[in-house]
């Protein structure tokens, strides 16, 4: 029987333009879909836009649209920017959708009657001109601990150090930058030690790479806080029930959206059946891709939360690092943010897979990215090394032999060997080391393009005699890209498509041990158009 896998992104915050920093995660899991698919196995891919919180908020505050308005744009644009990548969702849905209410109200209930839940009176900052709670992400004092100024209610970027918002000196708020007062107000709390052994337990069981979870296991020493899920009138999320002013906090409904999203898709196809999807014994792999900065949401709240709701836990969680450009943060206020629209404007969107692909290991370390490098990649990797391999041989095919591949692969010798030398790839797609596949490909283009010019057939072509031998030589050339290139397909999927069209075939792993012979490929001037240094160094500088 098929295989059968649900993946999903995290769901991005609808409150700004997807950048090149998403985009990793992005790439990452459409790489790995498209490979699962390739080797046959079903797939649902799955993402949302995050539609809740004080930061979508103020945003639609700051344009001066409702919430709504703001929401159901930036979610077209989304869409958008993913499909110009060739991300291509199954779904792509919204947290303020029915769906997710229906969902979200389902825990709510269920939390209650388990007794899971309890109201607690806090002492919190209040913005008395924004007449509004602030949560720690909205505060902004001196660090305790060294005394610099500026910093976020919670730890200092300075000296590193955690704090309470409340031992914070002089706390401004961050929105209004007017001095806060405390006020009391009412909670729900989400009494997380509940499930400490359950947690534990699934953390350790191969959820999570090993690195991650031993980070993850640090966070039960002191035992888990217990988690506040309510927000304070106004915030733009789903009403509580029986509640007068309050919402939920918005990372309550967003790992909820996974489950919401797939439920909207099995409304619009009703052949996909939900629940063997979501029960809790599923036998179907449930895969989420995350970045590092949200490993506690979806490792400690949300298998809570799907206990809870008595649905199946994820098979694993791929955690990738972030993306630094020129060894620096991408940062809105310093206005290094390199958006979707913006690549697409100075590049194609496989050199973005191409580039991410050749740096994604297993390993949660953050990726850095700049001119030289992406440079080097794409034109001795990618241009110089793969696509010529098929442009040098094609260009005697198509002159000569009028775009006829010969009737036999002559040395079948190499060929094969060509062939066993691929055997590491499907390990390292399965691996998640797309750094390895990339370099185990350059290996093989590499040995291919030596092949060619050991046996010279420019040399050749100019004696009739040895018009055969070009012929061999060239078809065979023309035979190893193209197993290169059905290896290639999961990362560069619109030069796959080219390559489609100028070998003549689809590029799949089911008969990648059949070569083409006695084939006629088409006439293509350019596969993949190299680029220029001076470009790539404008485009980086500064960021
Ligand atoms: N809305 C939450 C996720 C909810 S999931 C139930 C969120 N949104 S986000 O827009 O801030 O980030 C979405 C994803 O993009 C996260 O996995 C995050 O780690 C990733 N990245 C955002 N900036 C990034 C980089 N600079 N580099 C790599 N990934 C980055 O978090
Ligand atoms: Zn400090």
């Amino acid at each position: 029987m098929k295989k059968k896998n649900l993946v999903t992104c995290a769901l991005p915050y609808a409150n700004g333009p997807i950048h090149i920093g998403h985009l990793l995660e992005h790439i990452q899991a459409d790489i790995f879909v498209r490979y699962k698919r390739m080797i046959g196995e079903k797939v649902f891919f799955i993402c949302a836009d995050d539609a809740h919180g004080t930061a979508i908020m103020l945003k639609a505050e700051e344009k001066k649209i409702s919430e709504k308005i703001l929401i159901k744009k930036i979610l077209e644009d989304h869409k958008k920017d993913f499909f110009n990548f060739n991300i291509i969702y199954d779904n792509y849905h919204s947290t303020h959708s029915k769906e997710n209410l229906f969902f979200v109200k389902k825990a709510f209930y269920l939390l209650n009657k388990k007794k899971l839940i309890y109201i607690k009176k806090i002492n919190q900052f209040y913005d008395i001109k924004k007449k509004m709670f602030l949560s720690d992400r909205y505060i902004k004092g001196t660090c305790p601990n060294c005394n610099c100024k500026n910093q976020y209610g919670d730890n200092c970027s300075l000296c590193g150090s955690f704090y309470s918002v409340m031992d914070l000196l002089s706390p401004k708020s961050a929105i209004s930058k007017s001095d806060l007062v405390l006020k009391d107000t009412t909670n729900i709390f989400f009494n997380l030690s509940y499930f400490e052994k359950i947690l534990k337990k699934w953390i350790v069981s191969g959820v999570l790479d090993n690195a991650i979870s031993k980070k993850v296991m640090e966070w039960f020493e002191n035992g888990l806080k217990h988690w506040c899920i309510s927000r304070d009138h106004p915030y733009f999320g789903f009403k509580i029930p029986g509640f007068k002013k309050k919402y939920f906090y918005v990372w309550l409904d967003a790992p909820i959206g996974y489950i919401s999203t797939f439920k909207n898709l099995t409304n619009k196809n009703s052949k996909i059946s939900f629940n063997e999807f979501w029960k809790k014994n599923s036998k179907n792999k449930l895969y989420h891709f995350i970045g590092k900065d949200i490993i506690y949401f979806h490792s400690i709240f949300w298998p809570a939360l799907l206990d809870v709701m008595s649905f199946r836990k994820p098979t694993k969680i791929y955690v990738h690092g972030h993306v630094n450009i020129n060894g620096k943060k991408i940062s809105k206020s310093k206005n290094s943010v390199i958006t979707a629209k913006k690549w697409l404007k100075n590049f194609n969107s496989d050199s973005l897979r191409y580039y991410y692909a050749s740096k994604i290991s297993k390993n949660s370390q953050d990726i850095n990215i700049n001119a030289y490098d992406f440079f080097n990649k794409i034109n001795s990797g990618l241009v110089n090394n793969v696509v010529n391999l098929a442009m040098r041989n094609a260009s005697f095919i198509n002159k000569y032999f009028d775009g006829m591949l010969s009737k036999k692969i002559y040395d079948i010798k190499n060929y094969k060997s060509f062939i066993l030398k691929t055997n590491k790839i499907d390990f390292f797609f399965k691996n998640m080391q797309y750094k390895d596949v990339i370099n185990e490909i350059l290996k093989i283009s590499s040995f291919a393009n030596f092949y060619i010019n050991k046996k010279s057939p420019w040399v050749f072509i100019k004696n009739v005699n040895k018009f055969n031998y070009v012929q061999n030589v060239c078809s065979l050339g023309i035979n190893f890209f193209r197993i290169i290139m059905i290896y290639l397909k999961p990362i560069v999927p619109s030069l796959s498509h080219k390559v489609e069209f100028f070998l003549n075939t689809k590029l799949n792993f089911k008969n990648i041990k059949r070569p083409l012979i006695n084939h006629k490929i088409s006439n293509i001037k350019i596969l993949y158009k190299k680029i220029f240094i001076e470009d790539c160094k404008k485009f980086f500088e500064n960021k």
